[in-house]
This record gives structure tokens, C-alpha cells and sequence, in this order.
């Protein structure tokens, strides 16, 4: 099994976050101009009796996508139903989800960027005239058939805005970017999970907790099931802020929030490359991690804090980073 706090594969986690899941748009914390847009686009959608239109939602994973849309579905009163991006391999997946759909579901589509292109322009006509067109019959006597879909509305997430088509892009009504959570949303994401979950947590303790979670929910909350476990078995099952950084330490989370394989990646880049510049692939294959995973997962968080920095030629380390990491430049003069 995967033990990293940090990964792009939330399928283990689906029952919890499940669970943690706020319901309603009220409930959701953070994300202010995001949550307020969407407010206005559902009440005037509901106040005129249509689906809401369709909805892009992009950024870093860990920041509530999938929370968003069970949250749309939920606000505009219909069903959802849910499919991902690498699991619609063959055109006859996406018709039988696109068939299936009742008048107003949301139909999230997550990693939508991964969808193979020819694919994707099956979806076309139905964002845009919920139709479905398909083909049927076999070489010399095929066939192409329309089917009429009720009205739906489609939430895509993705990680990758700019690996989607122009064309798919433009027919999402609704393009919402998330951000990184401030330490402050995310005490507060601490504390209703704790909340949910049972759990006492002193408000230092969730502060730290905070700290130490790269501005991502799902690394706050996954940081926090690790801690109520040390709580339990080393204190009286309060979470207090000795507990938090001593478990925080054990599982190699530092002061920022970095793990190992950031600890892997900047030093990979300092010690073989003098610092950068250098490619995405000459550190992937340095550190053996894809380098979708570096550019999805890591690099985000680690240009976010000024940690790395993206040139024409490559990827730089910055000097704050060194400091973090207590090295000095090669060649400094201090
Ligand atoms: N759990 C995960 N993300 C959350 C958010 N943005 N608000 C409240 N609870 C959450």
C-alpha cells in the first residue's frame, strides 16, 4: 500500500473523505470567490428552472473538487453520478454513462484531462445539445444514430487546465480555479473534521496541524487521522500541540509540510545539477518519480512557498530553499 500523505491517487481515501464531506455550499470553507460565484450561478439556475451550466474546476489535487461538485449537486437538488477521466477507455463507456443521465444530474467527470481525445469529442454535442451521437453497425454498413439526452449538467476537475482541447474548454459555461488554502481556512478545515470525526484537538495544536499541510484539506485531514492515532495510544486521546509535532515528526512532515521525496527533489536538484536550471525530465528520471507526479503533486506547492522557481531553461532552486534545507550555494561567497 501506498503510506504517502502526499499522492494523485485519492481512491484509498474515498470512504473518509466521503465521510468528512461537507453537504452544503455553507459548510465549505475557503475558496471565497469560487464558492461565492457558484453561489450566484446556482440560484439563478434553480430561479429559472434550468441546470446549472457546466462546470471547470482546476488545480492542484487535495483542494475539494470533488467535495464542489457533490456540493452543486446537492445545492441544485439532483442526483450525481460519477465517472474518471482514465476510466472512459472506449467510446461505448462515456455513451452508456452520457445514457444513464435523469433530467438535471451532475455528471462529474474527474481528471477529465485524461479522457483520450476521440473521446472527448463525443462529449461536444452533448454539452452542447445534450445529444449523443453514435455510430452503429460494422464496416460496410455503418450507421449514425442520434440520441436525444435529457439536460445535464457536466463538473469537470482537473489538475491540468491546459491539457484539456480549446474546443472541450470552451464548453464548460463555468471555469472556477482553486487556490491553496490559507493556514487559517485550513484550522478551520482541522476542526470541523475533528469535529465530524469525535476528536478533541487544541486550537495550537490544530494551527500546527495546519501549518505542516501544504495549504491541501486532504493532507490536513489526512495528517489528522495519523495524530488522533498517536493521541490515542501515547496520551489520553486529546490532540494537543506535543502530540501533533511529535507525530508530525515521525511521519517526516516538516515545519512547512515537506516529506521526504520534496527533501529527494530539492537536493537532487542542488547536489547533481548545481541548483538548476534544469529540465522536468532530467529530475524525474534523477529522483525516479513520473514527471506528471513532480508537476502535479510537488512542484505546485514548492513554487507556491518560492522554494523552486520555472525559467525558459528549467527548473532553479531558489536561495530561500536553501536556507530551509540549512546548504549553502556552491560558490556563495557567505
Ligand atoms: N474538507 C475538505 N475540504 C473542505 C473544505 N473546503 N471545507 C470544509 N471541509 C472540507
Amino acid at each position: 500500500m501506498d503510506e504517502r500523505i502526499i499522492t494523485n491517487h485519492p481512491l484509498e481515501e474515498d470512504q473518509f473523505e466521503a465521510s468528512i464531506r461537507p453537504d452544503s455550499i455553507d459548510e465549505y470553507i475557503g475558496q471565497k470567490e469560487v464558492k461565492e460565484n457558484l453561489e450566484i450561478f446556482i440560484k439563478a439556475a434553480k430561479m429559472r428552472g434550468e441546470t446549472l451550466d457546466h462546470v471547470l474546476l482546476y488545480g492542484p489535487p487535495g483542494l475539494g473538487k470533488t467535495t464542489l461538485a457533490y456540493i452543486i449537486a446537492n445545492e441544485m437538488g439532483v442526483n450525481i453520478k460519477t465517472a474518471s477521466g482514465p476510466s472512459i477507455e472506449k467510446s461505448g463507456d462515456l455513451a452508456a454513462v452520457l445514457s444513464s443521465l435523469e433530467p438535471g444530474d451532475v455528471l462529474f467527470i474527474d481528471e477529465i484531462h485524461r479522457m483520450p481525445r476521440y473521446i472527448e469529442e463525443i462529449l461536444y454535442p452533448a454539452m452542447e445539445d445534450f445529444t449523443l451521437d453514435i455510430i452503429v453497425g460494422s464496416d460496410s454498413s455503418t450507421r449514425n444514430i442520434r440520441i436525444d439526452l435529457p439536460p445535464f449538467t457536466l463538473v469537470g476537475a482537473t489538475t491540468r487546465a491546459g491539457d484539456l482541447t480549446g474546443p472541450l474548454r470552451d464548453r464548460f459555461g463555468i471555469v472556477s480555479k482553486l487556490q491553496f488554502y490559507t493556514i487559517e481556512e485550513l484550522t478551520q478545515i482541522v476542526k470541523r473534521t475533528a469535529r465530524v470525526l469525535g476528536c478533541e484537538i487544541d486550537e495550537e495544536a490544530a494551527l500546527e496541524l495546519a501549518s505542516r499541510s501544504r495549504g491541501t484539506p486532504r493532507i490536513a485531514n489526512r495528517l489528522l487521522k495519523r495524530v488522533r492515532d498517536f493521541a490515542l495510544v501515547l496520551g489520553n486521546g486529546t490532540i494537543d500541540l506535543d502530540i501533533t509535532k511529535h507525530a508530525l515528526d515521525k511521519l517526516k512532515v516538516d515545519r512547512l509540510g515537506l516529506d521526504d521525496t520534496d527533501y529527494h527533489l530539492l537536493k537532487s536538484i542542488i547536489e547533481k545539477f548545481n541548483g538548476g536550471p534544469v529540465g522536468i525530465e532530467a529530475i524525474a528520471s534523477s529522483i525516479g518519480e513520473e514527471q506528471t507526479t513532480i508537476e502535479d503533486v510537488y512542484e505546485p506547492y514548492l513554487l507556491q512557498i518560492g522554494f523552486l522557481k520555472r525559467t525558459t531553461r528549467g527548473r532553479v532552486v531558489t536561495e530561500k530553499a536553501y536556507e530551509h534545507l540549512g546548504i549553502k550555494r556552491q560558490g556563495s561567497l557567505f
